[in-house]
């Protein structure tokens, strides 16, 4: 099974998008190895997620207290019209997520994290007991503004890709299986107290487009 499923959350629908462009470029190449059959785009900025409410919560809960409720089996549990509201719009985004080989994120930094519309999808695929992901890849295309590298002033105030590992291998993606490719300091070319640092994020940018034309990310697809 080969299934590529491509998200996009910057809010920044504009073609200046950096993790849009880089993306679209993965999203390319890809489909001219496999084909578009088995192709699935989410823009989540576009196209919102619904947060989760109430009922989502008191579903997950009466499930979270069998033990782990095989999905198909989920539906029995719905008490009432919200749940079986909530169960609708959960269980084929779940489904997706599953029947994915590769998963594409494009996830700028927004305040040190990241963008609330990727983290509705999160928590809203995160039905209790429902997601093993397994050999599933993962591949995170990010871009921020300034730099957080080591000996940067701010090493350690990225709490996106930290948050990304450790979401995906809970779940169960080997380590070796998830790839985070990054274009940092995107603004030096607006803001002019970074204009000095234009050099380096020409060099940033570059780097990342390399590496996903270069197919570095798909070692496990051949
Ligand atoms: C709401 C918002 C918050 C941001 N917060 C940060 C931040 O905390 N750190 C940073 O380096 N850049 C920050 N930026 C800049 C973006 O990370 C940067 O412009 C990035 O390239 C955006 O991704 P995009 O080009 O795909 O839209 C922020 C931008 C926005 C719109």
């Amino acid at each position: 099974m080969t299934m590529l499923l491509h998200l996009d959350s910057s809010a920044n629908r504009s073609d200046e998008s950096v993790t849009r462009r880089l993306t679209a470029l993965f999203a390319d190449r890809w489909r001219s190895i496999h084909g578009s059959t088995e192709y699935r785009y989410r823009d989540l900025a576009a196209d919102p997620v619904p947060p989760i409410d109430t009922a989502y919560c008191q579903l997950g809960r009466r499930s979270e207290r069998e033990g782990v409720v095989p999905l198909d089996l989920v539906g029995a549990l719905i008490e009432n019209d919200a749940e079986a509201d909530a169960w609708a719009l959960t269980e084929p985004l779940i489904n997706e997520v599953i029947a994915s080989s590769t998963i594409l994120i494009g996830a700028p930094l927004y305040n040190f994290s990241l963008p609330a519309a990727l983290k509705t999808w999160i928590d809203r695929i995160t039905f209790p007991g429902a997601l093993a992901l397994g050999d599933t890849e993962v591949v995170v295309i990010t871009s921020r503004g300034g730099a957080y590298g080591p000996g940067t002033p701010r090493e350690g105030w990225d709490y996106e890709v930290p948050y990304l590992r450790a979401y995906f291998t809970n779940y169960g993606v080997r380590d070796d299986n998830i790839r985070f490719i990054t274009a940092e300091l995107s603004l030096a070319g607006l803001v002019p107290h970074l204009a000095h640092l234009r050099g380096l994020a020409e060099r940033s940018l570059a780097e990342a487009v390399s590496c996903v034309a270069a197919g570095q990310y798909a070692a496990a697809q051949g």
